[in-house]
């Protein structure tokens, strides 16, 4: 298994691909959770998308590019999920690149479709374990021990960019940056959009079953 799982902030990529990995054995990669490590740790990278993250805006192309081929470099031979890469244009180019070296094209790229309000909703009530990056919800995902992670019992916070004015932003770059480069999978013909909301087991059986036909 080799895709991307695509869509707007909070559409439920990290949700549904911790939830594949388990069933595909096959490697999650996440831009986002990779940036929110290096940010912790003060490393170069981290320092340079810090300011960008906390607003909402993309990190620039050549950063995440960059984590996304050293990340897909220590894949091996499992299949891997791409959880928030790409987001431009220039990264689908960039990934298509680093794929074709390795002679390892995408399968699919799953959209998860989920209208703003929603979107709203869950990222306003998220709980996010900074350990191992497992998402929780204050109403429709509540953790077994309050504050803590049923994974790796980490202390659950809330997101600096899950406050009011940054999910706004996030949603507006979402839409004006990232939404375009559906076209261009689109056009590849490897494009699967699946209607993400309602139960997440059941919203995971339908990317599952989308997969199979891939
Ligand atoms: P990133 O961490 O990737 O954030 P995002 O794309 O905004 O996505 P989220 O993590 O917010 O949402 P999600 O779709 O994973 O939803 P989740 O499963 O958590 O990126 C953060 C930042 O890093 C970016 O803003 C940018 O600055 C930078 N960045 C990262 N990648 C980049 C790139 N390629 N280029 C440039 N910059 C980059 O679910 C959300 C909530 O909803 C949870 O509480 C969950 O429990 C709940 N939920 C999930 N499914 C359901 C359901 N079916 N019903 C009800 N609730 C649900």
């Amino acid at each position: 298994m080799r895709i991307v799982l695509f869509g707007p902030p909070g559409s439920g990529k990290g949700t549904q691909a911790s939830l594949l990995k388990d069933k595909f054995g096959a490697a999650h990669i996440s831009t986002g959770d990779t940036l929110r490590e290096a940010v912790r740790n003060q490393t170069e990278v981290g320092l340079k998308a810090k300011s960008y993250m906390e607003k909402g805006e993309l990190v620039p192309d050549q950063v995440v590019i960059a984590i996304a081929k050293e990340k897909l470099a220590s894949v091996g031979d499992r299949g891997f999920i791409l959880d928030g890469f790409p987001r431009t244009i220039a990264q689908a180019e960039a990934l298509d690149v680093a794929l074709a070296e390795i002679e390892k094209p995408l399968d699919a790229v799953v959209n998860l479709q989920v209208d703003d309000g929603e979107l709203v909703r869950r990222l306003g009530g998220r709980r996010v374990c900074p350990g191992c990056g497992e998402p929780y919800h204050v109403d429709t995902k509540k953790p077994q021990v309050e504050g803590k992670c049923d994974k790796c019992g980490g202390d659950l916070v809330h997101r600096a960019d899950d406050q009011a004015e940054a999910i706004r932003n996030r949603l507006k770059v979402y839409n004006f940056q990232t939404a375009p480069v559906l076209g261009y999978y689109e056009s590849k013909g490897i494009l699967k959009n699946i209607e993400a909301v309602g139960d997440i087991a059941e919203i995971q059986k339908t990317i599952a079953e989308a997969l199979a036909q891939a």
